[in-house]
């Protein structure tokens, strides 16, 4: 992994089955020197809990988009300019296809659409779930 000093990487969690990986790219992160604040859905934190994501990122996480304290000190927008990239790992069908639609329910969608940086989205989802005629891809096994 290359040197991530100092980079502000704001890594998002959704809810997928998937996002127990998220916690060993945080340390990976972490160890290559990046800061790292996490938002994790509401869904998310069915799969992992902000105490696990907090102490192995040792960045703050978020995840209410009306939160009082959230708004005095770093709000949506706050949020979305402090990072350097923001990454979606692993971004759900559901968050991608929200942000595909500029629907901004949650904090995650609303941080990320009112970023200006680079975005990494790393899908993940059960294979099944493309077979639907309505999320028909190219994507072959
Ligand atoms: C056990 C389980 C595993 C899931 N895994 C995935 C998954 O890998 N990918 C996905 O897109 N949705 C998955 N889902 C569905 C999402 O949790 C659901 O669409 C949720 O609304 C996503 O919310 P979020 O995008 O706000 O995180 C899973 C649901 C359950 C119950």
């Amino acid at each position: 992994m290359k040197n991530l000093l100092n980079k502000k990487i704001l890594f998002i969690i959704c809810g997928g089955i998937s996002a127990y990986k998220s916690l060993e790219t945080i340390r990976l992160f972490k160890k290559n020197g990046a800061d790292i604040k996490t938002i994790l859905t509401t869904s998310a934190k069915k799969f992992v809990t902000p105490l696990s994501v907090t102490s192995l990122s040792q960045g703050k996480v978020y995840s209410d988009l009306f939160s009082v304290e959230n708004e005095t000190e770093m709000d949506h927008i706050s949020l979305s300019r402090w990072a350097d990239i923001i990454v979606i790992a692993p971004a759900t069908a559901n968050t991608i296809s929200k942000l595909a639609q500029g629907t901004t329910d949650d904090l995650a969608s609303t941080v990320v659409l009112a970023s200006d940086k680079d975005i990494i989205l790393a899908p993940a989802m059960n294979v099944r779930m493309w077979e639907h005629p309505t999320t028909k891809t190219n994507i072959k096994n």
